[in-house]
This record gives C-alpha cells, structure tokens and sequence, in this order.
C-alpha cells in the first residue's frame, strides 16, 4: 500500500490559472478551420468563431491563450492582419507547409476570440523580422485609449475600445526559427525592444516575456541574463516580468519521432520518462535564474510544451497534425503536476497547441469535433486554478522497460477556491494498479468525489468513436477521519475532490 501524505494546513504557493494555459499559432488548421472558420460558415459559428470549439474551450477554463506564434510570430506582420478582409495581404506561411495565410484571422478576431473564451490575451511581437517601430505601434494599437495614429486606426476599424494584454512575448525562438541569434545579441535586442512596449495602462501593465531557452541550452539561459541584467537600474530585472522555456516529449529522435497510436510498452515508458525531464530543465533552468533573481521576481513561462509525434499518415508533414492516446493524457498530468510543484518560479505554461496541431486538447474534421485524452486531464485539473499548493509526498517505485525508468505515481495536491482539497494522481504503469492510503494531517473529512480517465494505452477518440476515453466518476473510496484508501487503476489519471 502506497502511503500518499498530504499536510493540509501548509500551504507552498499560489497556482496560477495560466499553468494551465494554451498555445494557438497560423499553423496548419489551427485557427483556420480549427476555431476561425468565418462569419459565412455553415459551420455554426459567432462572429467567425467555431461554437463546438468556444464552448469545450470555455467548459475547461482555458484561462490564457498565446497567439500567433511560434515561429510564426517572427514573421508576422500586424498590419497585414487588419482593415477590411478583402484588402488584406496575402503571405506565404514559409515555416508551415508554405501555404497561403490571407490574414482573415488578425489581432481583431483574436481579441473577439479571447472575449468569448473569457481568457487572458498573450500576444507574441515580432523580433525576428520586424522592427522597433513595427512592435511598438502594435501595442499602442491594442491598448492606447487617448488620441494617436493608432488608436485612431483601431477606430477607423470599429473598435474604439483599446482591449487589454496581458502578456507580451519579444520574439519566439530567437536562438533558432525566430532569428539564429546569440544570446548577447538577442539580450541586447530584448533590451532594445522592450523599451518601446510600453504601458498605456499603468492600473493592469502589461507583464513582458523575454525570450528563453530551448531544452537545456543553459548557455542561453545565463548569457540572456547576463546580458539584460548588466548596467541594470534599482528593480529592473533585466526589463522582464518572464523568461521562457521551451521543451517538447519527442519519443524518439527528431527525424523519426515515432507514431502518436503505435507504440509499444517500451515506448510508453520512454515517453514519460523524457516527459519527467521537464522537472530537472525546471530546476537548472531556475537555479540559473536564482542568481540573478534570487527572490523568485522574473517567472518562468513555459509556453510551448506537449508531445511532438510523426504527422498522421497521409496529412501535410508542415501541419503537424497528430492523435492524442491515453499515452498524452499521462504527459499531460505528469506536466500540470510538476508545474504545480513548481509554483514558486513557474507562473505560466502553455501547451502546443489549441486544436489540430501537436497535443491537442480537440480535434475538428469539418464540422465535426472531437475532445482527445488531453482535453479530458485540463478539465479534470481545472480545480487547481487558482488554487494554494499544499504539501504532498507520494511513496513511489521504480517502474519501466530496459533505461526508461520512472515513479509508479506523480501528484499534487492544493486547497482550492472552493474550499474542497483537490488531488490529482497519475498512475505510470501499464499494467499495474496500486493501493493507495492518503493521510491528511489535522483533517477531518466529510465526503470524498473522484473523477478517472483511464484505457489502454494507445486507446484514443476518433469522429466515428468519440467516447472511447472520457472521464467516468470513480467511487470505490473508503474515508474515515482523516485516511482516504482506494485502488488507482493502471494507466490512469485520478481527480479526487475532498469535502473538509
Ligand atoms: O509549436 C510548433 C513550433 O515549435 C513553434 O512554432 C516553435 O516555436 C517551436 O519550435
């Protein structure tokens, strides 16, 4: 029996909605088809954006959407995207299947998309390809509320109202896709930039994202912050509110990742096993900021993360369109566990991406639309939002094939805004299930609810069969006084919600 303890009256740390967050990008059928299927669509739809997709998004809190890119970002050219559709410009999507983007989808119709989701706004500038200049009017288009060029422009396209951003990105991969930089180049560049983001809201300012590292690149990391910490005025931070970090679960190696429903048991535990990396890149990555920052002021965002799988036989290779087994539903919850465990640096993360590219929480086939594994943990997790971490610790044994060890069992535990203890458990094995006796000190507890997500490892939803994975409620749990005992299936993931 594996003992789960959880010291209900020790509080480690708020949870941010945005650890939960989401990444959409001009990539494939992302937006278009995927959320923006225009106004004339017989697809129902309100002001151009798929109603199936807003409300599933809406059910699961999605609490900040990161937009346009990804290395698209880099290329994007605002202006292009506004005024009348008809006279927009056209542009080649080099990074992504050099298909056509006819900017139908722009900052207006991201706003609208981000009012109807009732989410936070995170905008990603141009660094790469763009200038100063280019960067500095699209802030002051979006949320300058006085008389300038802009805001006037942003009038003339009938919105009046400035709309409010929370979160700016300077630049996207600026070591790779978004320039080739090195990191003194892109610090000074960030510098540079940054100074023209300017706050025309002082009441909600808008919290600026340097552009971090990829994977374990930790020379990125520190010569990024050297650079924009040197010379620093009192409290400047290096001038950022956030630094990124990027980091994919490739399976297998880049040229051949390896299939999203064909694994087999060795390569289930080699996924998880480079999915758990995402701890230790947590760590380094923040004992490097700890040197600059060592008060924890600069965030980490870990805005692109999830699996990253061969495309699916016979689609596009530039749309990165893959399935989602219960294989992305365990990457998922080991994921949002470690970014809850993490919440004293880690403030946002955003999986890649929102619908139909890489590890999805939907899938749409024209006016169909599926929910996959993955959408099922967000929903199961979202009881974390806004949450207070408490202190957990989980007996574990190693499990796994061959190299690719790791924990039977992952959680995290928080006391949330609805008063109740939320525990999210995952089980890593395929084939075992393990008795757990969960203890919470100092509590007595009323009534217990749970929630599983569980199959067999590559069982997965398609449009034909769209139920096969969906949450079922789980109640074989005995509580007395303070003990919660029950067995967790193999290949699951648990939401108990706990009455105190
Ligand atoms: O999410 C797909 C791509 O992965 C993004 O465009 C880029 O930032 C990353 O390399």
């Amino acid at each position: 029996m594996a003992k789960l303890y959880v010291n209900s009256k020790h509080q480690m740390g708020h949870l941010n909605p945005e650890l939960q967050g989401h990444f959409s990008e001009h990539l494939g059928r992302c937006i278009y088809e995927g959320i923006y299927v225009g106004e004339n669509s017989e697809i129902p739809n309100t002001n151009g954006m798929r109603n199936d997709v807003v409300a599933a998004l809406k059910e699961m809190q999605i609490p900040v959407l990161r937009w346009p890119g990804g290395c698209f970002a880099d290329e994007y050219h605002w202006k292009d995207g506004i005024g009348p559709k008809e006279t927009r410009k056209k542009m080649i999507n080099t990074h992504w299947g050099g298909v056509v983007e006819d900017n139908s989808f722009g900052t207006h119709e991201f706003m609208e998309l981000c009012k109807q989701l009732g989410c936070k706004t995170y905008i990603n500038g141009n660094v790469g390809s763009g200038t100063v200049q280019e960067m500095s009017e699209w802030v002051e288009y979006m949320t300058f509320d006085g008389v300038s060029p802009m805001a006037d422009m942003r009038a003339k396209n009938g919105h009046p109202d400035s709309w409010k951003v929370d979160y700016f990105g300077v630049g996207n991969e600026n070591w790779g896709c978004g320039g080739n930089m090195t990191p003194e180049y892109y610090g000074n560049l960030y510098r540079h930039y940054q100074t023209y983001v300017r706050n025309y809201k002082p009441d909600s300012p808008i919290f600026k994202i340097c552009c971090g590292a990829n994977v374990a690149d930790y020379f990125w990391t520190k010569g990024v912050l050297e650079t924009t910490h040197k010379n620093n005025p009192p409290g400047a931070h290096g001038f950022m509110d956030g630094l990124s970090l990027h980091y994919y679960t490739v399976p297998l190696v880049w040229e051949k990742k390896g299939q999203a429903t064909e694994f087999d048991e060795e390569l289930w535990y080699r996924t998880l096993n480079k999915t758990l990396f995402m701890e230790e890149l947590i760590n380094n990555h923040g004992a490097y900021m700890d040197e600059y920052d060592p008060e924890k002021k600069i965030a980490m965002v870990v805005d692109e993360w999830g699996t990253w799988y061969d495309v699916e036989p016979g689609t596009n290779p530039g749309f990165l369109y893959q399935q989602n087994t219960m294989r992305d539903a365990l990457v998922a919850g080991i994921n949002l566990n470690i970014f809850n465990k993490h919440c004293d640096r880690v403030k946002m993360a955003n999986i890649a991406q929102l619908v139909n590219v890489l590890q999805s929480v939907i899938l749409t086939e024209g006016e169909k639309m599926i929910l996959t594994p993955t959408y099922h943990v967000f929903n199961m997790f979202k009881y974390h939002q806004d949450a207070e971490l408490l202190d957990s610790y989980i007996e574990t044994e190693e499990i796994g094939m061959g190299e690719w060890k790791v924990p039977n069992l992952t959680e995290s535990v928080s006391l949330g805004k609805d008063g109740k203890i939320h525990v999210t458990l995952n089980n890593l094995s395929v084939t075992d299930s393990y008795d757990i006796d969960a203890v919470f000190t100092e509590t007595e507890i009323k009534a217990v609810e749970g929630t599983i997500l569980t199959n067999k490892m590559d069982a997965h939803n398609t449009f034909d069969n769209p139920d096969i994975v969906r949450p079922e409620s789980f109640d074989k749990v005995e509580f007395a006084g303070g003990n919660v005992k029950f067995t967790i299936p193999a290949c699951s993931v648990l939401h108990l919600a706990i009455e105190v």
